[in-house]
């Protein structure tokens, strides 16, 4: 898929303040600093369209970006960000969850996991509580060019079999990506782009 066009349209902690365009939409959510924002600009090729920065907690909003017209991607703020109260780190902002639960646009979310860690239970929690809502979602590994290329198949294929050994049944979709060197651009937006296909040749049954 080619982006012709990518779009700021707006920033909100309200769900219902979101934009109310019928199209699909696709949202990207982990830890503070795993590389949200960088991906974003990663796949659309744009600098600093989603603001990104060193130092975790820069996203606080909800925000829509819309691409070629024709869908949305959204960058959310990470959670598990140490410099708020311990009972925000330990569980997931409100609106996050709203958001998740209330936008029936939402095709697919992607959970970010940083490649060079070990399943971390926040992310496993999140994963989990997106199992029960029966929403769809991935997980894109982020950062592999931190590692050896030896590394990342392997670091990728230890964290899925984690997640298969004990709550789930099957591993969901993954990506391997690095915003730094525009690794699996491609497989994302084909990804997003056959949902999409999918999703509007239903609507024109
Ligand atoms: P919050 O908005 O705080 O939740 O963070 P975020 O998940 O949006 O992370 P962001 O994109 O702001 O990136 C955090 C830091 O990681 C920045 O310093 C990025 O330059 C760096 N980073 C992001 N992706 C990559 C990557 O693929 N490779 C490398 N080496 N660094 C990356
Ligand atoms: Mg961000």
């Amino acid at each position: 898929m080619r982006i012709k066009s990518a779009d700021f349209v707006v920033s909100n902690t309200q769900v219902a303040q979101c934009p109310s365009d019928p199209i699909p939409e696709y949202a990207f959510i982990g830890r503070s600093n795993v590389g949200k924002s960088s991906l974003i600009n990663m796949l659309t090729e744009r600098k600093s369209l989603a603001k990104t920065s060193g130092r975790p907690g820069k996203t606080q909003l909800i925000n829509h970006f819309k691409i070629n017209n024709n869908w949305f991607l959204v960058d959310l703020p990470g959670y598990g960000y140490a410099r708020v109260s311990k009972k925000e780190k330990k569980t997931f902002q409100k609106y996050i969850t709203d958001y998740f639960l209330q936008r029936k646009q939402l095709l697919s979310a992607f959970v970010l996991v940083d490649i060079r860690h070990e399943p971390q239970p926040i992310d496993l929690k999140f994963m989990q509580w997106l199992g029960e809502q029966s929403i769809p979602f991935s997980i894109i590994f982020t950062k592999a060019d931190k590692l050896k290329p030896n590394a990342i198949e392997r670091e990728a294929e230890a964290y899925l079999a984690a997640m298969t050994k004990d709550v789930w049944e099957q591993a969901p979709p993954h990506f391997i990506t690095s915003s730094t060197h525009s690794v699996g651009r491609d497989e994302i937006l084909e990804y997003i782009d056959g949902i999409n296909k999918a999703y509007y040749q239903e609507q024109t049954r």
